[in-house]
Protein backbone atom coordinates (compact mmCIF):
# COMPACT_ATOMS: atom_id res chain seq x y z
CA UNK A 1 0.00 0.00 0.00
CA UNK A 2 1.11 3.79 -1.13
CA UNK A 3 0.34 6.38 1.10
CA UNK A 4 -0.15 10.45 -0.02
CA UNK A 5 0.99 13.21 2.11
CA UNK A 6 -1.54 15.83 1.21
CA UNK A 7 -0.14 19.50 2.32
CA UNK A 8 -1.10 22.23 -0.05
CA UNK A 9 -3.78 24.76 0.71
CA UNK A 10 -3.35 28.88 1.33
CA UNK A 11 -3.72 27.81 5.41
CA UNK A 12 -5.44 31.58 4.86
CA UNK A 13 -7.56 31.01 8.71
CA UNK A 14 -3.44 31.49 10.39
CA UNK A 15 -2.80 34.06 8.78
CA UNK A 16 0.17 35.94 9.02
CA UNK A 17 1.73 32.58 10.50
CA UNK A 18 1.36 31.54 7.00
CA UNK A 19 1.83 35.02 4.87
CA UNK A 20 5.46 33.53 4.26
CA UNK A 21 5.29 30.13 5.73
CA UNK A 22 3.28 27.21 4.91
CA UNK A 23 1.08 25.79 7.25
CA UNK A 24 2.07 22.11 7.78
CA UNK A 25 5.92 23.04 8.28
CA UNK A 26 4.90 25.00 11.35
CA UNK A 27 5.46 24.40 14.75
CA UNK A 28 3.43 21.69 16.88
CA UNK A 29 5.43 21.99 19.87
CA UNK A 30 8.54 20.13 19.64
CA UNK A 31 8.18 19.37 15.65
CA UNK A 32 6.76 20.54 12.11
CA UNK A 33 2.63 19.69 11.96
CA UNK A 34 3.30 17.51 8.91
CA UNK A 35 4.92 15.20 11.01
CA UNK A 36 2.26 13.45 12.89
CA UNK A 37 0.93 13.11 9.67
CA UNK A 38 3.47 11.52 8.25
CA UNK A 39 3.87 9.77 11.28
CA UNK A 40 0.57 8.47 10.76
CA UNK A 41 1.36 6.67 7.62
CA UNK A 42 4.01 4.81 8.79
CA UNK A 43 2.10 3.68 11.64
CA UNK A 44 0.25 2.27 8.81
CA UNK A 45 3.10 0.37 7.96
CA UNK A 46 3.69 2.91 4.80
CA UNK A 47 6.92 3.30 3.43
CA UNK A 48 6.06 4.60 -0.53
CA UNK A 49 4.81 8.34 0.52
CA UNK A 50 3.67 10.89 -2.22
CA UNK A 51 4.06 14.63 -0.55
CA UNK A 52 1.81 17.03 -2.35
CA UNK A 53 1.97 21.07 -1.80
CA UNK A 54 1.84 24.10 -3.51
CA UNK A 55 5.45 24.56 -5.90
CA UNK A 56 6.75 27.21 -3.32
CA UNK A 57 6.68 25.19 -0.69
CA UNK A 58 8.44 21.64 -2.17
CA UNK A 59 11.77 22.94 -1.80
CA UNK A 60 11.36 23.38 2.14
CA UNK A 61 9.57 19.80 2.79
CA UNK A 62 12.41 18.38 0.36
CA UNK A 63 15.10 20.48 2.68
CA UNK A 64 13.01 18.63 5.71
CA UNK A 65 12.30 15.06 4.17
CA UNK A 66 14.81 14.63 1.17
CA UNK A 67 13.61 11.26 0.08
CA UNK A 68 13.07 10.00 3.01
CA UNK A 69 15.82 7.41 3.19
CA UNK A 70 17.33 8.38 6.05
CA UNK A 71 13.89 7.64 8.16
CA UNK A 72 14.09 4.33 5.72
CA UNK A 73 11.29 5.83 3.40
CA UNK A 74 10.67 6.71 -0.15
CA UNK A 75 9.24 10.03 -0.51
CA UNK A 76 8.18 11.44 -3.77
CA UNK A 77 6.73 15.36 -4.41
CA UNK A 78 4.27 16.89 -6.54
CA UNK A 79 2.78 19.89 -6.93
CA UNK A 80 -0.70 21.54 -6.45
CA UNK A 81 -0.71 24.61 -7.51
CA UNK A 82 -4.17 26.01 -6.71
CA UNK A 83 -6.33 24.03 -3.73
CA UNK A 84 -8.82 22.20 -6.22
CA UNK A 85 -10.16 19.87 -3.29
CA UNK A 86 -8.72 16.72 -1.46
CA UNK A 87 -9.77 14.32 -3.99
CA UNK A 88 -8.02 16.05 -6.36
CA UNK A 89 -4.95 14.35 -4.97
CA UNK A 90 -5.21 11.31 -7.09
CA UNK A 91 -5.57 12.73 -9.65
CA UNK A 92 -1.81 14.27 -9.50
CA UNK A 93 -0.83 11.24 -7.88
CA UNK A 94 -2.35 8.58 -10.59
CA UNK A 95 1.29 7.67 -11.97
CA UNK A 96 2.81 7.33 -8.21
CA UNK A 97 -0.74 5.35 -7.50
CA UNK A 98 -0.77 2.64 -10.16
CA UNK A 99 -2.46 -0.01 -9.53
CA UNK A 100 -1.80 0.01 -6.01
CA UNK A 101 -4.25 0.81 -2.63
CA UNK A 102 -3.56 3.80 -1.02
CA UNK A 103 -3.79 5.86 1.88
CA UNK A 104 -4.29 9.58 1.94
CA UNK A 105 -4.05 11.67 5.21
CA UNK A 106 -4.03 15.87 5.52
CA UNK A 107 -1.18 17.13 6.31
CA UNK A 108 -2.53 19.30 9.40
CA UNK A 109 -4.30 16.25 10.66
CA UNK A 110 -2.92 14.68 14.07
CA UNK A 111 -3.62 11.27 15.91
CA UNK A 112 -3.21 10.40 19.34
CA UNK A 113 -3.71 7.88 21.14
CA UNK A 114 -4.85 3.98 22.25
CA UNK A 115 -5.31 1.79 19.40
CA UNK A 116 -4.29 3.84 16.89
CA UNK A 117 -1.73 1.05 15.10
CA UNK A 118 -4.97 -1.46 15.43
CA UNK A 119 -7.15 1.04 13.88
CA UNK A 120 -4.70 1.08 11.14
CA UNK A 121 -4.29 -2.54 10.63
CA UNK A 122 -7.73 -3.08 10.07
CA UNK A 123 -8.12 -0.44 7.20
CA UNK A 124 -5.07 -1.93 5.59
CA UNK A 125 -6.26 -5.19 6.02
CA UNK A 126 -9.28 -4.68 4.01
CA UNK A 127 -8.19 -5.88 0.63
CA UNK A 128 -10.78 -4.07 -1.56
CA UNK A 129 -12.76 -0.82 -0.90
CA UNK A 130 -12.57 2.30 1.12
CA UNK A 131 -12.14 2.82 5.12
CA UNK A 132 -12.84 6.27 6.57
CA UNK A 133 -12.95 7.14 10.07
CA UNK A 134 -15.54 8.67 12.04
CA UNK A 135 -14.47 10.89 15.22
CA UNK A 136 -17.52 12.02 17.75
CA UNK A 137 -17.36 15.85 18.12
CA UNK A 138 -19.49 18.42 19.82
CA UNK A 139 -20.11 20.63 16.57
CA UNK A 140 -20.04 18.73 13.55
CA UNK A 141 -20.78 21.49 10.86
CA UNK A 142 -17.40 22.09 9.99
CA UNK A 143 -16.63 18.70 8.73
CA UNK A 144 -17.93 15.95 6.77
CA UNK A 145 -20.16 14.11 8.91
CA UNK A 146 -21.18 10.32 8.74
CA UNK A 147 -23.88 8.70 10.20
CA UNK A 148 -24.03 5.10 11.16
CA UNK A 149 -26.89 2.60 11.75
CA UNK A 150 -26.66 0.30 14.84
CA UNK A 151 -24.21 -1.97 13.07
CA UNK A 152 -21.98 0.45 12.49
CA UNK A 153 -22.52 0.48 8.88
CA UNK A 154 -22.33 4.00 6.84
CA UNK A 155 -25.57 4.98 5.90
CA UNK A 156 -24.87 8.73 4.81
CA UNK A 157 -21.54 10.74 4.63
CA UNK A 158 -22.47 14.48 3.64
CA UNK A 159 -20.21 17.54 3.48
CA UNK A 160 -20.56 20.29 5.99
CA UNK A 161 -24.10 19.95 6.46
CA UNK A 162 -26.40 22.59 8.58
CA UNK A 163 -28.28 19.62 9.91
CA UNK A 164 -26.02 17.05 10.51
CA UNK A 165 -27.42 12.96 10.92
CA UNK A 166 -24.74 12.44 13.42
CA UNK A 167 -21.62 13.93 15.56
CA UNK A 168 -19.21 11.75 13.58
CA UNK A 169 -16.78 13.97 11.75
CA UNK A 170 -14.97 12.35 9.22
CA UNK A 171 -11.43 12.54 9.96
CA UNK A 172 -8.60 13.45 7.38
CA UNK A 173 -7.65 10.11 6.98
CA UNK A 174 -8.95 7.52 4.03
CA UNK A 175 -7.93 4.31 2.78
CA UNK A 176 -8.81 3.22 -0.60
CA UNK A 177 -8.48 0.18 -2.61
CA UNK A 178 -7.02 0.50 -6.61
CA UNK A 179 -9.98 1.66 -8.03
CA UNK A 180 -9.46 5.27 -6.63
CA UNK A 181 -7.53 7.21 -9.18
CA UNK A 182 -10.54 6.06 -11.82
CA UNK A 183 -13.11 7.16 -9.71
CA UNK A 184 -11.64 10.50 -8.35
CA UNK A 185 -11.23 11.10 -12.31
CA UNK A 186 -14.77 11.03 -12.80
CA UNK A 187 -15.77 13.92 -10.34
CA UNK A 188 -17.15 16.74 -11.46
CA UNK A 189 -16.65 20.04 -9.09
CA UNK A 190 -18.69 20.97 -6.94
CA UNK A 191 -20.12 24.37 -6.05
CA UNK A 192 -17.28 25.65 -4.54
CA UNK A 193 -15.19 24.96 -7.48
CA UNK A 194 -13.47 21.60 -5.52
CA UNK A 195 -13.60 17.81 -5.98
CA UNK A 196 -14.49 17.04 -3.34
CA UNK A 197 -13.57 13.72 -0.95
CA UNK A 198 -17.01 12.99 0.42
CA UNK A 199 -18.48 12.92 -3.62
CA UNK A 200 -15.12 10.19 -3.71
CA UNK A 201 -16.49 8.60 -0.61
CA UNK A 202 -19.87 8.35 -1.62
CA UNK A 203 -18.89 7.05 -4.80
CA UNK A 204 -17.83 3.65 -2.49
CA UNK A 205 -20.92 3.88 -0.73
CA UNK A 206 -23.03 3.73 -3.04
CA UNK A 207 -20.92 0.68 -4.13
CA UNK A 208 -21.55 -1.15 -1.03
CA UNK A 209 -18.03 -0.73 -0.22
CA UNK A 210 -17.23 1.64 2.03
CA UNK A 211 -16.26 0.70 5.76
CA UNK A 212 -16.60 3.24 8.46
CA UNK A 213 -14.69 3.14 11.87
CA UNK A 214 -14.87 4.88 15.23
CA UNK A 215 -12.12 6.41 17.31
CA UNK A 216 -13.23 5.76 21.14
CA UNK A 217 -13.76 8.42 23.51
CA UNK A 218 -10.51 9.65 24.39
CA UNK A 219 -8.75 9.64 21.31
CA UNK A 220 -7.79 12.79 20.25
CA UNK A 221 -7.84 14.27 16.53
CA UNK A 222 -6.64 17.14 16.29
CA UNK A 223 -6.24 19.78 13.38
CA UNK A 224 -4.34 22.91 13.59
CA UNK A 225 -5.87 25.28 10.85
CA UNK A 226 -6.56 27.95 13.18
CA UNK A 227 -4.70 29.84 15.62
CA UNK A 228 -6.09 28.48 18.66
CA UNK A 229 -6.29 24.58 17.34
CA UNK A 230 -2.83 24.93 16.80
CA UNK A 231 -1.89 25.93 20.38
CA UNK A 232 -4.02 23.75 21.71
CA UNK A 233 -2.44 20.66 19.45
CA UNK A 234 0.95 22.31 21.12
CA UNK A 235 -0.07 21.87 24.72
CA UNK A 236 -1.85 18.50 24.14
CA UNK A 237 1.47 17.08 23.01
CA UNK A 238 3.32 18.86 25.44
CA UNK A 239 1.18 17.79 28.38
CA UNK A 240 1.97 14.15 27.26
CA UNK A 241 5.04 13.82 26.34
CA UNK A 242 6.17 15.52 29.31
CA UNK A 243 4.00 13.06 31.80
CA UNK A 244 5.52 10.09 30.16
CA UNK A 245 8.78 10.94 28.55
CA UNK A 246 7.57 9.33 25.42
CA UNK A 247 7.24 11.52 22.13
CA UNK A 248 4.49 11.37 19.72
CA UNK A 249 5.08 11.37 15.87
CA UNK A 250 8.66 11.02 16.55
CA UNK A 251 9.56 9.51 13.08
CA UNK A 252 12.87 8.71 13.94
CA UNK A 253 11.81 6.71 16.67
CA UNK A 254 9.07 5.01 14.69
CA UNK A 255 11.01 4.10 11.93
CA UNK A 256 13.62 2.34 13.98
CA UNK A 257 10.86 0.24 16.09
CA UNK A 258 9.44 -0.79 13.19
CA UNK A 259 13.17 -1.88 12.04
CA UNK A 260 13.23 0.15 8.94
CA UNK A 261 16.30 1.57 10.27
CA UNK A 262 18.84 0.12 12.65
CA UNK A 263 20.59 1.66 15.69
CA UNK A 264 23.88 3.09 13.72
CA UNK A 265 21.50 5.37 11.90
CA UNK A 266 19.20 6.21 14.80
CA UNK A 267 22.63 7.16 16.40
CA UNK A 268 23.33 9.36 13.64
CA UNK A 269 20.12 10.83 12.80
CA UNK A 270 20.06 12.01 17.12
CA UNK A 271 23.99 13.55 16.19
CA UNK A 272 22.23 16.12 13.74
CA UNK A 273 20.25 16.87 16.77
CA UNK A 274 22.95 17.17 18.51
CA UNK A 275 21.79 20.61 20.40
CA UNK A 276 18.59 19.80 21.11
CA UNK A 277 16.16 17.81 23.27
CA UNK A 278 14.86 15.97 20.35
CA UNK A 279 18.33 14.82 19.85
CA UNK A 280 19.01 13.90 23.21
CA UNK A 281 15.91 11.73 23.19
CA UNK A 282 16.94 9.85 20.36
CA UNK A 283 19.84 8.84 21.74
CA UNK A 284 18.15 8.11 25.34
CA UNK A 285 16.41 5.90 23.10
CA UNK A 286 19.69 4.03 22.22
CA UNK A 287 21.04 3.94 25.56
CA UNK A 288 17.45 2.66 27.39
CA UNK A 289 17.44 -0.07 25.32
CA UNK A 290 21.53 -1.24 26.65
CA UNK A 291 20.22 -0.98 30.20
O1 LIG B 1 -10.17 17.63 8.48
C1 LIG B 1 -11.20 16.77 8.06
C2 LIG B 1 -12.11 17.47 7.05
O2 LIG B 1 -11.27 17.85 5.94
C3 LIG B 1 -13.24 16.53 6.58
O3 LIG B 1 -14.16 16.30 7.63
C4 LIG B 1 -13.98 17.12 5.39
O4 LIG B 1 -14.89 16.19 4.89
C5 LIG B 1 -13.00 17.51 4.29
O5 LIG B 1 -13.66 18.17 3.22
C6 LIG B 1 -11.96 18.46 4.86
O6 LIG B 1 -12.60 19.65 5.27
P1 LIG B 1 -11.82 21.02 5.49
O7 LIG B 1 -12.80 22.14 5.48
O8 LIG B 1 -10.95 20.89 6.68
O9 LIG B 1 -10.93 21.09 4.21
P2 LIG B 1 -9.85 22.17 3.86
O10 LIG B 1 -10.25 22.81 2.60
O11 LIG B 1 -9.54 23.04 5.03
O12 LIG B 1 -8.57 21.26 3.58
C7 LIG B 1 -8.02 20.38 4.53
C8 LIG B 1 -6.53 20.33 4.34
O13 LIG B 1 -6.19 19.86 3.05
C9 LIG B 1 -5.86 21.68 4.49
O14 LIG B 1 -4.71 21.51 5.30
C10 LIG B 1 -5.43 22.09 3.12
C11 LIG B 1 -5.35 20.78 2.38
N1 LIG B 1 -5.84 20.95 1.01
C12 LIG B 1 -7.15 21.23 0.81
C13 LIG B 1 -7.64 21.37 -0.47
C14 LIG B 1 -9.10 21.66 -0.70
C15 LIG B 1 -4.97 20.81 -0.04
O15 LIG B 1 -3.77 20.53 0.17
N2 LIG B 1 -5.45 20.93 -1.32
C16 LIG B 1 -6.75 21.23 -1.57
O16 LIG B 1 -7.12 21.34 -2.76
Amino acid sequence: MKGILLAGGTGSRLYPLTATYCKQLLAVYDKPLIYYSLATLMLAGIREILLISRPGDLPLFRQLLSDGSKWGLAIEYATQAEPRGIAEAFVIGRQFTGQNRVALVLGDNIFVGHGLKRFLARATAQPSGATIFGYWVSDPRGFGVVEFDAKGNVLSIEEKPSEPRSHYAVTGLYFYDERVVEFASGLRPSSRGELEITDLNNIYLAAGALTGLRFERGFAWLDAGTPESLLEAANYVSAIEKRQGLKIACVEEIAWRMGWIDDDALAALALAGNNSSYGNYLRSLLLEQEI
